[in-house]
């Protein structure tokens, strides 16, 4: 007979956190890991753009800074995410696209989580080179209703312009222009980047090719989650 007692917990799910630059593909792949393992994919990036859309007081703090390509102070970040980490959708494990993206937020996250602190936490880096960063930046496409993201050459919507699920017009991300993308970047190298090292020695860490196809990526991705490593 199954064991009934309350001390019989089901065993703690991963905390997946996705590292990588802007354009590497952390939000394709947090979305279909999320689908295959069951878990929430928590995007900070989503969650600020729904913030800006509903015009609450930290959407009106974070468009401006967002539109140039600048980090939104960590505080918010770390106020919003522990906030969503509570919920009891998170109790068996989440993935993390967006968050940390500096080590003042690791360090927050760390006060967050004690699963993840007690070695459920996976931490895996996406590299893809600058140049294809900036194709894939500049090609991308947004769904402004329910942020679904397409790539004119690598990944077009069916119909031209218009969303699969939602049918609403594609808009570029204002972000997504040449002038905000290099800020993005220059704060990835200055700011998120130091996280490689800081989660080297703090987590089970691996660095995948996200140069690769997306189902190749995907393949790496559920290689290291599923076969435990
Ligand atoms: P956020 O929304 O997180 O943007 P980002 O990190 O700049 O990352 P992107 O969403 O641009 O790229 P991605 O890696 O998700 O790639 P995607 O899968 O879309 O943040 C936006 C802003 O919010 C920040 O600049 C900041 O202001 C603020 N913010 C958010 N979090 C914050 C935090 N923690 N602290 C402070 N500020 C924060 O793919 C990109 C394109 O490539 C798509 O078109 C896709 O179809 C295509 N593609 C994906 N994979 C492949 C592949 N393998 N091959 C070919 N094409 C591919
Ligand atoms: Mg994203």
């Amino acid at each position: 007979m199954a064991d009934a007692s309350p001390l019989a917990r089901p065993e703690p799910g991963p905390r997946v956190i996705l590292l990588g630059p802007p354009g590497a593909g952390k939000g394709t792949q947090a979305a279909r890991l999320a689908a295959r393992l069951g878990l929430p994919r928590i995007s900070t990036g989503d969650m600020l753009r729904e913030a800006i859309a509903a015009g609450t007081p930290l959407g009106s703090q974070a468009g401006p800074l967002m539109e140039r390509g600048e980090l939104v102070p960590d505080e918010l970040l770390i106020g919003i995410v522990g906030e969503r980490l509570r919920r009891s959708d998170c109790a068996a494990g989440f993935i993390l696209d967006g968050f940390p993206r500096t080590v003042r937020q690791a360090e927050g996250f760390a006060g967050m989580d004690e699963n993840a602190r007690a070695g459920r936490l996976v931490v895996v880096n996406v590299e893809v080179p600058r140049a294809e960063l900036l194709r894939r930046l500049s090609g991308r496409r947004w769904c402004p209703s329910c942020q679904a993201t397409y790539h004119v050459d690598n990944n077009p919507p069916r119909h031209d312009a218009l969303c699969d699920r939602e049918g609403a017009r594609l808009i570029q991300r204002e972000d997504d222009k040449e002038v905000a993308v290099a800020r993005r970047l220059a704060e990835y190298e200055e700011r998120t980047a130091p996280l490689i090292d800081y989660y080297r020695t703090r987590s089970r860490f691996h660095t995948i090719d996200g140069y690769l196809a997306v189902d190749q990526v995907f393949g790496a991705l559920t290689g290291i989650l599923e076969g435990g490593q």
